[in-house]
């Protein structure tokens, strides 16, 4: 296991038996749990509140695998890959790493970067030399930074997502809002196009859903009338939003994600995706960031 350089109150590192490594991080504001993992976080509690966040009980706990629930740092890739054997959603979220950083802010929130370099090892996915950083700031909301370098000389087009998880008391009774108006793919057939879908008023979940959002950069809410709380997500650097509900049949082929589980989720990803791609010019930083809060 590697050791916590940093000496910062409420901040801990330990190990499950698989050898996945968890930073805990406790402040007089919330308590979150982050995996070196794909530099994913798996939970954060507000003081006195339930978990934003949901992990499924099936979840892989592994290091070089994926993490069922949370915030899969998706990168440099959106879905699938267009090269046999490739893994969905790109290779960052199934690798080990770095703490870069922990420090405790002015505020009493406590910030935790963590570093993925193409100078660490190899990484014959990458196709380019790059730096990430992501970047969390646990306070009264939870803010996340995705920061992505291109180290090469020529311009790179990349696909990503900060793909959130979130506990819901039952999503087929939930409403998320804020996508009014807004033509969305339909994920479920794969398509290419839009095909005229736009959506009407709140999306409601009764059936599987799977859309990416376009063009959709502003703030989304989860009103969720049966736990009394509305999240509320904003973001930054992102143009597509996604959100995804398995449902009945898609949860029972995922080896990873329980038969009755589609209920106590939903995910509505801060995304890059489809023609929000964006592309990296060398040397300059692009931000995708997220801040979640409850109102
Ligand atoms: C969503 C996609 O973002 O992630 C879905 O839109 C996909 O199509 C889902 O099924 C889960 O992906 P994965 O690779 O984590 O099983």
């Amino acid at each position: 296991m590697s050791k916590l350089k940093f000496d910062v109150p409420g901040v801990t590192l330990s190990a499950l038996p698989s050898g996945l490594e968890i930073l805990s991080v406790t402040n007089k504001f919330a308590s979150a749990k982050i995996s070196t993992n794909g530099a994913h976080i798996i939970s954060y509690v507000p003081a006195g509140e339930k978990d934003l966040l949901w992990v499924s009980k099936k979840s892989h706990m592994t290091p070089g695998k994926p993490i069922r629930g949370g915030v899969p740092v998706c990168w440099p890739w959106f879905g699938s890959s267009d090269k046999q054997g490739w893994p969905g959603h790109g290779f960052a979220r199934l690798e080990t790493w770095e703490i870069a950083e922990a420090a405790t802010l002015d505020s009493g929130a406590t910030r935790v970067v963590l570093k993925l370099d193409s100078s660490m090892r190899e990484f014959p996915m990458s196709g380019f030399p790059f730096t990430l950083h992501m970047i969390f700031t646990v306070g009264s909301t939870l803010e996340m930074t995705l920061v992505m370098v291109n180290k090469g000389e020529k311009p790179v087009t990349v696909g990503c997502a900060l793909h959130t998880y979130f506990a819901v008391s039952d999503a087929r009774k939930i409403a998320v809002s804020g996508l009014d108006g807004i033509g969305y793919f339909d994920y479920r057939v794969k398509t290419t196009k839009f095909d005229g879908n736009v959506q009407k008023g709140d999306l409601k979940i009764a059936e599987e859903v799977d859309y990416v959002y376009f063009p959709a950069p502003g703030a989304t809410e989860i009103v969720d009338p049966g736990w009394g709380r509305i999240v509320k997500i904003e973001k930054s650097g992102s143009e597509s939003t996604v959100v995804w509900n398995p449902w009945i049949e898609k949860s029972k082929v995922m080896p990873d994600y329980g038969d009755e589980e589609y209920p106590e989720m939903v995910c509505v990803e801060c995304a890059n995706a489809k023609c929000d791609q964006r592309v990296l010019q060398p040397g300059i930083p692009n931000i995708l960031t997220q801040k979640l809060s409850l109102r």
